[in-house]
């Protein structure tokens, strides 16, 4: 089988970051290759748009956002991902163009066909092999984020937001289910696990 790219996405709150270490081990338990990034970031160039598209003092327009997201995107499919999947290595991000569709598509109106358009001139063919959606309902991913950490730009957004965020995500999801798999993630943390697990066992074949 050849290299793998695997993506988390859902919602602010939905429990990536926090999952990251399940999928660590998954790979290591089974001696795979990985190499775990994210977007926006994963090079220089992306962490320094990171720090201005999540700063909450950022003033920028929708299609600046968009095309800052993608400049991002470039520079880390260029420097990293690509040579990991063609070195033979998986690659593991946290969040991708996925996040683009649901945020600046559905959350802040840029028309999904203008994404696509962006999405094929940068990544050319380049789309994940799997992407693991992690699903929470609104006002759970709302509690998360307000438990114990500063918002960013787009975590201060309002519930309209995010629920129109949360409905692109879902619609991709149900759009193309060979590739995506949703996980409820309002769910103890035991059973999350396991059911990124078997998405994973399933994908790969154990
Ligand atoms: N299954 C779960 N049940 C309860 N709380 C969770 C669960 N998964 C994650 N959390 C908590 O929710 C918050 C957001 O999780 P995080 O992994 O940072 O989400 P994301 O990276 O998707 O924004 C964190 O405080 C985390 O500890
Ligand atoms: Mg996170």
């Amino acid at each position: 089988m050849q290299a793998q790219f695997i993506t988390l996405d859902g919602i602010d709150g939905a429990g990536k970051s926090t999952n990251l270490t399940v999928i660590r081990n998954w790979f290591e338990t089974r001696n795979l290759p990985v190499l775990f990034t994210r977007e926006p970031g994963g090079t220089p160039v992306g962490e320094a748009l990171r720090e201005i598209l999540l700063n909450p003092a950022t003033q920028a327009g929708l299609r600046t956002e968009t095309l800052m997201m993608f400049a991002a995107r470039c520079q880390h499919i260029e420097s990293v991902i690509a040579p990991a999947l063609s070195g033979g290595v998986n690659v593991v991000s946290d969040r991708f163009t996925d996040a683009t569709f649901a945020y600046q598509g559905g959350g802040r109106g840029v028309p999904l066909a203008d994404i696509a358009a962006l999405e094929n001139w940068v990544q050319g063919g380049l789309r994940p092999d799997l992407t693991i959606l992690l699903d929470v309902p609104l006002e759970v991913s709302m509690e998360r984020i307000s438990r114990n950490r500063e918002k960013d730009r787009f975590e201060q957004e309002e519930a309209a937001f995010f629920t129109r965020v949360r409905d692109v995500y879902l619609s991709r999801a149900a759009a193309a289910p060979e590739r995506y798999a949703v996980i409820d993630s309002n769910r103890e943390r035991e059973a999350v696990r396991q059911s990124i697990e078997s998405a994973l066992n399933q994908h790969f074949g154990f």
